[in-house]
């Protein structure tokens, strides 16, 4: 059992006028994998040193499982770390260097030997145990510092963006290597990323942090298809979530958004009630995903889309399976993401639609999704 929680945590460094984490309160389930995510600088690595402590907290209170540890020592919190410079002692072969913190600890010899060779086995690195450091590719190094911090078997592992000293394949191996070790081990883990690919694929849940403040807290899929403001909604998402300036008008009796000289019939989702909460005169803002926009002509059924919007296509560029068209229609730019399919190439005039079921509304200056 581990249950982690934060109240009402603060962070000042004393060489900042402000603080770096404001009043942060998250509880973190055991055995769940929550992902910290945000652009750098948000308070990412602070949250996690806060929790280590390495750092120290400078108003609210940590616990675990119920027992406060805001003021503990580190090594006497049961959490392990594996940092993004995973810096192995050079001098001491792989087995040593996943046995120092046991060592330290002054464990039995033969329960360390059995500890390093199931760690060893978990994580496929048998074959290195032996070897120095400066023998490893970046990617058995990252095992091993792996290695060294489950055989500790802590109650909390913290992952400060683990992989961002690999090559993108190298990547994406890792990044499910852990997920299957933290499905086995089913201990608590927090992990820290800027990689919203990354956050996407291995979070239970997923914190996006911003100035120190979490903007929201939920499952990858619901940050996803239900951002809470303009920043998550533009911070998940690739390419981003397209955002137009947007004035409610109930002209005519027929309810909808005017974007430029373009209206829009109000999403179904809000049209059923839900256009009694926006005012007409009033501006906000709306949203529509660049997988979301389809060519006129390759709509599909059942989907609800808005009226054809003629535009020209500024750039096409080919992500392989996808396209990404720059597009432009009398001024109002936007991204649409295609199958390629369709041969679209750049200075195409085409017909898209914006797919209203999937669209999102915010207020003016990107607060509240409505
Ligand atoms: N020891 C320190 N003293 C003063 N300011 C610090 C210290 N450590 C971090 N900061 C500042 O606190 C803010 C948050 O830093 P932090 O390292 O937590 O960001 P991060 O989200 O982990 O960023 P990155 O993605 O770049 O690693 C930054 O503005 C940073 O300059
Ligand atoms: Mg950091």
């Amino acid at each position: 059992m581990a249950k982690v929680i934060f109240e009402k945590v603060v962070k000042r460094y004393q060489s900042n006028a402000r603080d770096t984490v404001r009043e942060l309160s998250l509880a973190i389930d055991d055995g769940e994998f929550l992902v910290l995510v945000g652009p750098s600088g948000c308070g990412k690595s602070t949250v996690l040193r806060m929790l280590a402590g390495l750092i120290s907290v400078t108003d609210g209170k940590i616990s675990i499982d119920g027992k406060d540890i805001t003021r503990l020592p580190p090594k006497d919190r049961d959490i392990s770390m594996v940092f993004q410079n995973y810096a192995l002692f050079p001098h001491l072969d792989v087995y040593d260097n996943v046995a120092f913190g046991l060592k330290m600890r002054g464990a039995p010899k033969n329960e360390i030997d059995d500890r390093v060779r199931e760690a060893a086995a978990l994580l496929g690195i048998e074959p290195l145990l032996h070897k120095k450091p400066k023998e490893l590719s970046g990617g058995q190094s990252q095992r091993v510092a792996v290695g060294r911090a489950i055989v500790r078997r802590p109650k909390v592992f913290l992952f400060d963006e683990p992989l961002s000293n690999l090559d993108a394949k190298m990547r994406t191996q890792m990044r499910a290597e852990i997920s299957r070790l933290h499905r086995r081990l089913k201990a608590t883990a927090i992990y820290v990323t800027h990689d919203q690919c990354e956050a996407m694929t291995m979070a239970d849940r997923m914190v996006v942090l911003h100035d120190g403040v979490i903007e929201q807290c939920g499952t990858p899929h619901e940050i996803y298809s239900a951002p809470r403001n303009t920043f998550v909604a533009t911070f998940i998402g690739s390419p981003p979530m397209n955002l137009f300036a947007a004035e409610f008008t109930s002209a005519g009796g027929a309810a909808g958004l005017k974007i430029n000289n373009l209206t829009l019939p109000l999403p179904p989702q809000l049209s059923a009630g839900g256009a009694a909460r926006l005012e007409t005169g009033r501006k906000y803002t709306f949203g529509i995903r660049p997988e979301h926009i389809y060519l006129a002509e390759r709509i599909f059924p059942g989907v609800n889309a808005c009226a054809p919007l003629a535009c020209e296509v500024e750039l096409a560029e080919s992500m392989g399976n996808d396209v990404v068209l720059h597009c432009n229609s009398g001024g109002l730019a936007f991204q649409a993401s295609l199958k390629h399919d369709f041969p679209v190439k750049s200075g195409d005039r085409i017909n898209v639609v914006f797919a209203l079921d999937k669209s999102h509304i915010f207020g003016e200056n990107g607060e509240r999704g409505i």
